[in-house]
């Protein structure tokens, strides 16, 4: 396929995997890129070009901690220049008063901050970094100063449901204009850990009225995305809104990948921003044209009314609960893979295991919130 392939809307540039917290559900790859293998500032500026040549609209900085890039605020202004809205999504731990001015007057559009809990000593022990609740909360209200505008991502799970409601409070009192409820979605790390955060379907369920009632309530106030942990529901969600349809991402070592969990699938070759333009890979490259449009789907996908909907679901998901990347998402209640998942919902009624943090060159075991330094910059 080439030639009549759409522009992207946006490219998501995982500028870094260093980052001071170490959540257990982080969606980064097990193996962490290092520091010294990170592209540099003249290869991020090359991509931003390229990404608005190709059309993209957006650029989110992402990670990792993006801020934990001396360059974020020379990429921020190369980005706004180039014509793309600039989004940083970061856990906010680094952020003082004199950074998000200079990232200000670089031209950044818009701020999303990650939060743990409302109780601020649950929230430490999932972040692994004891004051993480106090300082971002404290970086929200001067990137409200500074006058962006904020949304709150409140990442929910078995740990924390009970405590919804007051999560969405303490929102609308920092002043974020819109708030995402994000049940943890089960990729990297958060696999590795899934029975410590997969909830209940009665939690879920409780956790969907209170989302409804706020969003009634607070209308005209706040708006609230909610996305809902898939694996209780009768359809997938639509992930990436199709594979090589609408994101691009690009890793810290300059891999360019459909989906943030790609490099989990076997038997790909997944270019590199070194060796390719962002061009050529979005439209010829085998990796992004492997499950683009429908081509590829086996039954019951490729005869179902749904499938230009949902695109047959997750192919990271796929692989990881059956084995086959081409396979039906099984969270489908069509998939013949389907009853794959009792085995893990079963997992939400046992006692929670201990977290396995997130760690660059280990996979640790333990229920540690010890702060681990950041390392340096290569
Ligand atoms: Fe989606 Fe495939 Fe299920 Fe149809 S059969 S709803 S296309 S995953
Ligand atoms: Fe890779 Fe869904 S995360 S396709």
């Amino acid at each position: 396929m080439s030639g009549n392939v759409d522009a992207p809307l946006a490219l998501l540039a995982e500028l870094t995997h260093r980052c001071p917290l170490q959540c257990p559900y982080c969606s980064n790859p097990l193996e962490l890129d290092r520091a010294r293998d990170e592209l540099d500032t003249d290869d991020w500026r090359r991509v931003l070009d390229e990404a608005a040549d190709l059309g993209a609209l957006q650029v989110h900085f992402s990670g990792g901690e993006p801020t934990a890039r001396r360059d974020l605020g020379e990429l921020v202004r190369h980005a706004s220049r180039a014509g793309l809205y600039t989004n940083l999504i970061t856990s906010a731990v680094m952020l003082d008063e004199a950074r998000i001015a200079l990232l200000a007057a670089a031209g950044l559009d818009h701020v999303q901050i990650s939060f743990q809990d409302v109780d601020e000593a649950a929230g430490d022990r999932v972040a692994g970094y004891p004051t993480a609740q106090r300082l971002k909360r404290e970086a929200a209200g001067l990137v409200r100063e500074a006058g962006l505008p904020l949304t709150v991502n409140a990442v929910v799970h078995r740990q924390n449901l009970a405590r919804l409601a007051a999560m969405i409070e303490r929102v609308v009192e920092l002043g974020a204009g819109r708030l995402e409820v994000a049940h943890v979605q089960y990729y990297g790390w958060a696999l590795h850990n899934r029975g410590a955060f997969l909830p209940t379907r009665n939690q879920l369920d409780q956790a969907t009225e209170i989302v409804e009632a706020a969003r009634v309530r607070l209308k005209g106030r706040l708006v609230i995305d909610y996305v809902v942990p898939d694996y209780h529901a009768k359809f997938p969600k639509a992930c990436m809104d199709g594979w090589g349809r609408r994101f691009l991402n690009v890793t810290p070592s300059g891999k360019v990948l459909p989906c943030h969990a790609a490099e989990t699938l076997p038997g790909f070759h997944f270019p590199s921003v070194r060796q390719a333009s962002l061009g050529d890979i979005w439209r010829e490259s085998e990796a992004f044209n492997r499950f683009r449009g429908t081509a590829w789907m086996p039954e019951p996908c490729r005869s179902c009314e749904r499938r230009e909907i949902d695109w047959g679901g997750c192919r990271c998901q796929a692989f990881a609960l059956t084995g086959k990347a081409a396979a039906t998402d099984p969270v489908c209640v069509l998939s013949p893979d389907h009853s794959v998942l009792d085995a893990a919902i079963s997992e939400a009624e046992a006692p929670s295991p201990n977290f396995v943090y997130r760690r660059i060159g280990g996979r640790p075991t333990g229920d540690r919130a010890a702060h681990v330094p950041l390392p340096a910059e290569g």
